[in-house]
């Protein structure tokens, strides 16, 4: 079937007027694709861990894009008009957060923090502030305020989620759309878009393992797959 689109990790497929299909690939990109591999399984493993979570988060009243899953590597979801925002919810200093500020990683936060950056690979998704969204007209107030308050909710139901399953949430990103005007949770929440330590041994299970060639990528893709579905 002819692609709509294909990114970094996905292919969009158009299904009925209001749908699409969702290919998970297995290759992987890290540094604003500077740094490109495989990590055999992994479209397996975002499909299945996004389609749980999402369920999961639709039982407990967030609105997603999420239909069905269809294969082991495929999901229909409802077609949205993607806002042009990452929405950054951190629970510990990690990442570029650690590295802008200079604090060491796993340094709790006091509170949640939401940051936003601009879904742009020519300008390497840089941070933009709630004003600047606003001023550039890339979402009303009224949906940016939903947008942060859907991101907080989120945040706690899977930082519960993840904490039954011996993981520690440490950050996500997340994207939102909009369908007849209403905001839906879109994209994916997988390895790929979270930080999840090793509650026990503190070890990254995440797609950290490939940005900083730790080793033992599959496995641990497999490994919160494996706890995701433990239910
Ligand atoms: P960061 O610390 O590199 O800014 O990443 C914050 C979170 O966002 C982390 O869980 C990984 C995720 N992330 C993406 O999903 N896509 C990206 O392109 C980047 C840079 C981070
Ligand atoms: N997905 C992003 C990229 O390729 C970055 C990342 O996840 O680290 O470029």
């Amino acid at each position: 079937m002819e692609k709509l689109y294909e990114g970094k990790a996905k292919v969009l497929f158009p299904e009925g007027p209001d749908t699409l299909r969702v290919y998970f690939k297995d290759e992987a990109t890290a540094f604003n694709a500077q740094k490109r591999g495989l990590i055999p399984g992994k479209g397996v493993v975002n499909n299945k861990v996004s389609a749980t979570l999402f369920r999961y988060l639709e039982a407990h009243g967030v609105k997603t894009h999420f239909l069905e899953e269809v294969s082991d590597r495929e999901m229909r979801v409802w077609r949205v008009e993607i806002l042009p925002l990452e929405v950054i919810l951190r629970f510990k200093a990690a990442g570029s957060f650690a590295k802008r500020y200079g604090v060491k990683e796993g340094t709790p936060l006091k509170t949640p923090l939401v940051e936003f950056s601009l879904k742009s690979d020519p300008l390497g998704d840089p941070l933009i502030c709630p004003e600047a969204i606003l001023a550039l007209g890339l979402a009303a107030e009224e949906e940016l305020s939903q947008v942060r308050t859907t991101t907080l909710k989120v945040g706690e139901l899977l930082r519960d989620f993840f904490a039954q399953r011996g993981l520690d949430l440490v950050d996500f990103k997340l994207e939102f759309g909009k369908r007849n005007r209403e905001i839906l949770l879109a994209d994916e929440i997988s390895p790929d878009t979270m930080r999840l330590w090793d509650q026990k041994t503190g070890e990254p299970m995440d797609k950290d393992r490939f940005r900083k060639d730790l080793g033992g990528v599959e496995e641990a893709y497999q490994e919160v797959l494996r706890r995701v579905l433990r239910g």
